[in-house]
């Protein structure tokens, strides 16, 4: 039975006997034109990928034989290399082509030879014609980055895949396999950057111990073109430094920064720099001391000085009962810097203004910032979306936060746009997945969990691919390659995520999940002191209707975006109905563009959302021959718990807003018992 641990890297023998003595004849030994460690990577994972696919060991030798009459695989890295989209800036590209006899994988960095070839191999892997191998393609974005929120005691922050995988009390000496498992899978995918602690952090990775660890882990990644970043707690200087304040303008504080990094340095030459949560959730930072984000965010960059590094620093702010609405408050705090930022700082946005809900509309800080490189930030790990039992197949969300036009810059000024610099001509750009890894043995407890993993990488790699596209490959390399059960999966995997909003939070409703473990319903929570944290806060129910009116008569949050999205949106008749309850107090009765009352369409959307849970066990069941048994039957569990939980959500949802309403359930669907 599989496991899942090799994840879409199975390399299984190929069992079509032609395909595979096709690609065996123009596979017959690998040629890799240097000796650094990236390239022996690209060459060792080429060799045995092939070994795996074709059942056969494929030698690698240094240079391609003259007049030899094999057909070879040669590895090239060459600083003039014809890649499309290749510059200074970004030399992370590939191309594969046919050259006389042989394939030639090149890039103008070892990198982009290492994502050449794991390009190659997906390739075989989907089974493309040996006549269509040639591609070539660049990343449109430079930072591709995990976010780990994983904890020095192996706990991990909204993780639901047992425990953290990194093991700080075995490292620096043991260095467990699975690191160099994790750095292939990632290299695999295009992703080049880990911050491996909680943005909640610990001081404890800056001091000289956890130092030592953390460069072990930086050994095993290096290889795969993979560099370090850490978390960094605000008040370091005082938990470990022994000063008085960490006053971002103290002349002392600035030193032990700047020391701090130079010897972060000194043992991790390539280390890629600090990604800062301050402000926030109780977090210490700047603002302890009446300093703004800027001057917190700017002393870092000063203290990386010319090292190679940078600061990311994320917009996810709010404070309690500050302004009445939460939507607000990261725009109000972050837009007035605009420009204050040094050139090594990077601030990360949230896809959303509230906090990765299941559906939000984009942050209104996309745009609004010109003058400062946005990382927008995305959560792979399911917080609010099912944990690890519902499948909800995360690119569909990705992607409508990707091509969401902010017209600020006119029409075509998508979120994917200003994120990979295009509209604001940044030089840098960054894209940050708050990772779904730990320690079960499949890595993301779902085995489905593992497909938003690896679409946030293509995705991070190549915003225009489509939700189905990496459906399709992901399917093909981790459960079967047989067509029809590959179209069954997809079509289940790209409609999960709106079925998941149905019967969760249709029509723009948010946040109105469990009580701090943000698991299962919970509409009715209300209680004083941090009004933010509730439900009724968000969802506004009265006798009247329901929704959060956002427009000029409400808390105006409309008007944080431009003035093309407000047209759209400020209208509750042209606002999409999937965003509707974001911006609106709709009346119950007030009938929407589904030609239904909002009362009507509500209950219709929980019901079919719940029913079409039953639709997917019905698809994954007809996959049962294609894929494997253990796998089949682990799926096929989760899907009944998603099914009861579906439920759950639905009439806890449609009995309490019914309260409210007074209005029956409408024919066909049977109320509650
Ligand atoms: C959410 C999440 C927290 C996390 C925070 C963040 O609020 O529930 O656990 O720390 O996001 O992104 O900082």
């Amino acid at each position: 039975a599989d496991d899942g641990y090799r994840l879409w890297l199975k390399y299984d023998l190929i069992s079509d006997v032609a395909q595979r003595n096709a690609y065996r004849q123009a596979t017959q030994y690998i040629a890799a034109d240097g000796s650094s460690a990236v390239l022996k990577t690209a060459a060792a994972e080429l060799q045995r990928g092939l070994q795996g696919l074709l059942g056969q060991p494929v030698p690698v030798v240094a240079k391609a034989e003259a007049g030899s009459t094999k057909r070879g695989i040669l590895l090239l890295v060459s600083p003039t290399a014809n890649v499309p989209g290749s510059s200074d800036a970004s030399r992370d590209g590939y191309r594969i082509l046919t050259q006389g006899r042989n394939l030639v994988v090149t890039g103008r960095s070892e990198a982009g030879v290492l994502y050449g070839v794991f390009a190659l191999l997906r390739q075989l892997q989907t089974r493309q014609p040996v006549a269509n191998l040639a591609t070539a393609s660049s990343p449109r974005i430079q930072y591709r980055m995990l976010n780990h929120w994983d904890n020095p005691n192996g706990t991990v922050e909204r993780g639901y895949a047992g425990s953290s995988i990194w093991k700080w009390y075995e490292l620096p000496e043991n260095l467990d396999p699975r690191y160099t498992d994790y750095a292939r899978a990632n290299a695999s995918i295009g992703i080049n950057g880990v911050a491996i602690n909680n943005v909640n952090a610990s001081a404890r990775y800056l001091t000289p111990e956890y130092l030592q660890k953390v460069k072990a882990l930086a050994g095993v990644f290096r290889p795969y073109g993979i560099r370090v970043y850490l978390s960094v707690f605000w008040a370091a200087p005082k938990v470990i430094g022994g000063l008085k304040t960490s006053d971002p303008l103290d002349p002392q504080v600035k030193q032990w920064w700047a020391a701090r990094t130079a010897e972060i340095y000194k043992t991790i030459p390539d280390f890629g720099g600090f990604l800062v949560k301050a402000n926030s959730e109780g977090e210490p930072g700047p603002q302890d001391y009446g300093r703004n984000h800027a001057d917190g965010a700017n002393m870092l960059a000063e203290a990386l000085g010319t090292h190679d590094g940078i600061v990311m620093w994320r917009a996810f702010v709010y404070k309690a009962n500050s302004n009445g609405d939460r939507f607000r408050e990261a725009y109000e705090e972050f837009k007035p810097l605009d420009g204050k930022f040094s050139p090594k700082v990077l601030v990360q946005v949230k896809n959303g203004p509230i906090d990765f809900q299941a559906r939000e509309p984009f942050h209104p800080l996309f745009g609004a910032m010109p003058k400062t490189p946005l990382v927008l930030e995305v959560q792979i790990t399911q917080e609010y979306l099912g944990f690890a039992t519902h499948l909800v197949y995360l690119a569909p969300m990705f992607k409508e936060c990707l091509d969401s036009d902010t017209q600020t810059k006119g029409a075509g000024s998508t979120v994917a746009k200003v994120v990979d610099g295009t509209v604001d001509q940044h030089r840098v750009s960054g894209i940050a997945g708050v990772a779904n890894i730990g320690s079960d043995r499949n890595w993301t407890g779902h085995p489905m969990g593992q497909a938003n993993w690896y679409a946030f990488g293509r995705l991070a790699w190549d915003h225009s691919l489509t939700s189905a596209g990496i459906a399709t490959e992901w399917a093909k390399m981790t459960l079967t390659n047989q067509p029809a059960a590959v179209a069954t999966i997809v079509d289940v995997m790209t409609k999960s995520r709106d079925i998941y909003v149905r019967y969760t939070t249709p029509l723009g409703l948010h946040h109105i999940m469990g009580e701090s473990i943000h698991y299962g319903p919970q509409p009715w929570l209300a209680k004083a002191g941090r009004p933010d944290w509730t439900s009724v806060y968000y969802h506004k129910a009265d006798s009247m209707g329901l929704g959060f009116n956002r427009t000029a008569t409400g808390s105006n949050a409309l008007a944080l975006y431009s003035p093309g999205v407000q047209a759209q949106w400020g209208d509750p008749k042209t606002c999409p109905p999937n965003y509707l309850l974001w911006f609106h107090h709709v009346g119950w009765q007030q009938p929407l563009p589904t030609g239904r009352t909002l009362w009507h369409e509500l209950v219709t959307r929980y019901y079919t959302g719940a029913d079409s849970v039953t639709w997917m066990q019905q698809r994954w069941a007809s996959v049962k021959p294609a894929v494997d048994p253990a796998l089949f039957n682990d799926v096929t569990a989760r899907l009944k718990i998603q099914r009861q939980e579906a439920l759950w959500w639905r009439d806890a949802c449609v009995l309490y807003f019914q309260t409210y309403a007074r209005q029956p359930i409408p024919a066909p669907f049977t109320p509650p018992t």
